[in-house]
């Protein structure tokens, strides 16, 4: 039995031979006595041609398939007379494993990626959906490759947390509650601090601050998995579950750590295109024309890098009007990150030492003790898609954001530990990995590039 993606790209070997192929009717016409058949099984992006006619005992039968119906082709491989494709398949015998139902909704019509999101079971079928989830397995391994190479040590950093790794409360919680053994506080109410076992627990924003843990043993660590957020933003870039990458590596300073972001992006953005030639074809054709032009920019150029400070004066000197106003101490918000990036830079360009108050507590502070080695990476189109900073190493510096921000100091001993116990300076990163697919891919809607996306309104499948 052979595989599409096999006869596909060694077709010249199968030229003339017999076959046997499984797979979907991706499409079908038919005349009186012959038809054609576009026969996908999902290990190539395009489909093969099959070639049928009255020599099939059951050619009435094949005649009349649906689009979808599952089938095995037994044939030969020939070259094709017809326009579109080199080979085709000459059927000797077509066996059904089920006929599709009539109604299936992906017929050969364009569908509104909207309309596809209510049938996110079945869209990766369509080839946008096809060549994006495909295109998001490589750009995982990719990740993999690139730190594993450098002997980066992969760290599965728990889901379940104690501890707000953010110290922003954008947490979901976790329960337990059993309905007949409800927690109660002392004055009777549910008591929510006790719903997981006895304690209180979320789902996690982030990694880091277990994977620093690690990096004070290995040097050299990341993890990659799904993270949570509880903010409500209904944004094309917000999800409520998205998977993040966070290496962390200790005896690195903050130009340490965008060097390897830099190398990272354009090392996985090579390894895409490379691997995945006729998905991003596609996008780059249907999806964004601009597509191959961008990582181009990106691959050849080096990023800029300027300070948040220099931000500001280059927002404030620019001619475009912002919906927010623009003053040194606002967070940026897309609109300002867009601006720079796609109008000013025209590529990614890291932004660096944010004022410390809109910046987490485990940043280092700068000497002028208003800004912290925070850095960011815009990029065209999308904004934020990396965030990190060099850490602060100094105990009672850290200990003292924490008790400012009003943070449980209880809930961060072992994380303050590491400052006691050989405490060196080190950075990391964080890489929103649905974000960085968009990027590469051009899809505009952080809901089509997550197999099942969960946002403020989808929870189905
Ligand atoms: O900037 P963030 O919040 O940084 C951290 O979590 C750090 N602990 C990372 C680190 O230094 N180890 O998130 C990092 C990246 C953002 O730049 C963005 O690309 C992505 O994660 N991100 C989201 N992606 C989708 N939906 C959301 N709600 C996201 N929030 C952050
Ligand atoms: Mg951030």
């Amino acid at each position: 039995l052979l595989e599409l993606r096999e006869l596909q790209t060694n077709t010249k070997e199968y030229l003339g031979k017999e076959i046997e192929i499984n797979g979907w009717v991706k499409k079908i016409r038919s005349q009186k006595n012959f038809g054609f058949i576009e026969l996908n099984d999902g290990t190539f992006f395009t489909g093969i041609q099959v070639v049928f006619d009255e020599a099939l005992e059951n050619f009435e039968e094949i005649s009349k398939l649906t689009i979808s119906t599952s089938v095995k082709v037994t044939g030969t491989v020939v070259e094709s007379l017809g326009k579109g494709q080199d080979y085709e398949i000459k059927a000797t015998k077509i066996s059904v494993y089920q006929k599709a139902d009539s109604d299936y909704p992906l017929q050969n019509k364009r569908h509104t990626f909207e309309f596809l999101r209510t049938i996110a079971h079945l869209r990766p079928r369509t080839n946008a959906f096809f060549a994006t989830f495909r295109v998001r397995s490589i750009l995982s391994y990719a990740i993999h490759k690139f730190f594993q190479e450098k002997n980066f040590v992969y760290v599965q950093t728990p889901i379940i947390t104690g501890s707000d790794a953010e110290g922003a409360g954008e947490m979901f919680r976790l329960t337990t509650l059993d309905i007949n053994n409800v927690p109660k506080t002392e004055n009777g109410s549910i008591d929510f601090k006790q719903d997981f076992f006895g304690k209180e627990a979320n789902l996690t924003v982030s990694g880091q601050l277990n994977v620093e843990t690690f990096a004070t043993a290995f040097k050299n660590t990341y993890t990659f998995g799904p993270t949570f957020r509880a903010e409500k933003s209904n944004t094309p870039k917000h999800a409520a579950e998205f998977w993040m990458m966070e290496p962390e590596i200790a005896f690195a300073d903050l130009d340490v750590n965008m060097d390897i972001i830099e190398e990272m992006i354009k090392y996985i953005v090579n390894y895409v295109r490379e691997n995945a030639k006729e998905e991003m074809e596609f996008f780059n054709k249907f999806v964004d024309k601009d597509l191959f032009n961008r990582l181009d920019t990106l691959v050849n150029n080096k990023f800029d890098r300027i300070t948040y400070t220099e931000a500001i004066e280059i927002l404030k000197n620019s001619k475009q009007k912002f919906e927010y106003e623009v003053e040194w101490g606002i967070d940026l918000q897309t609109e300002h990150e867009r601006y720079l990036a796609e109008k000013h830079f025209k590529k990614p360009v890291f932004v660096t030492d944010y004022p410390k108050d809109i910046k987490a507590f485990y940043m280092k502070l700068n000497e002028d003790g208003k800004t912290v080695r925070a850095v960011d990476l815009l990029a065209p189109g999308i904004g934020e898609i990396v965030g990190g900073s060099q850490r602060e190493d100094d105990y009672e510096v850290l200990l003292g954001k924490i008790q400012e921000m009003g943070l449980k100091e209880e809930d961060y001993w072992w994380y303050l530990d590491l400052r006691k116990y050989g405490s060196v300076p080190h950075s990391g990163f964080g890489l929103g990995f649905d974000r960085m697919l968009m990027y590469i891919t051009g899809m505009t809607n952080i809901r089509d590039v997550i197999p099942f996306p969960r946002t403020t309104k989808n929870l189905e499948f």
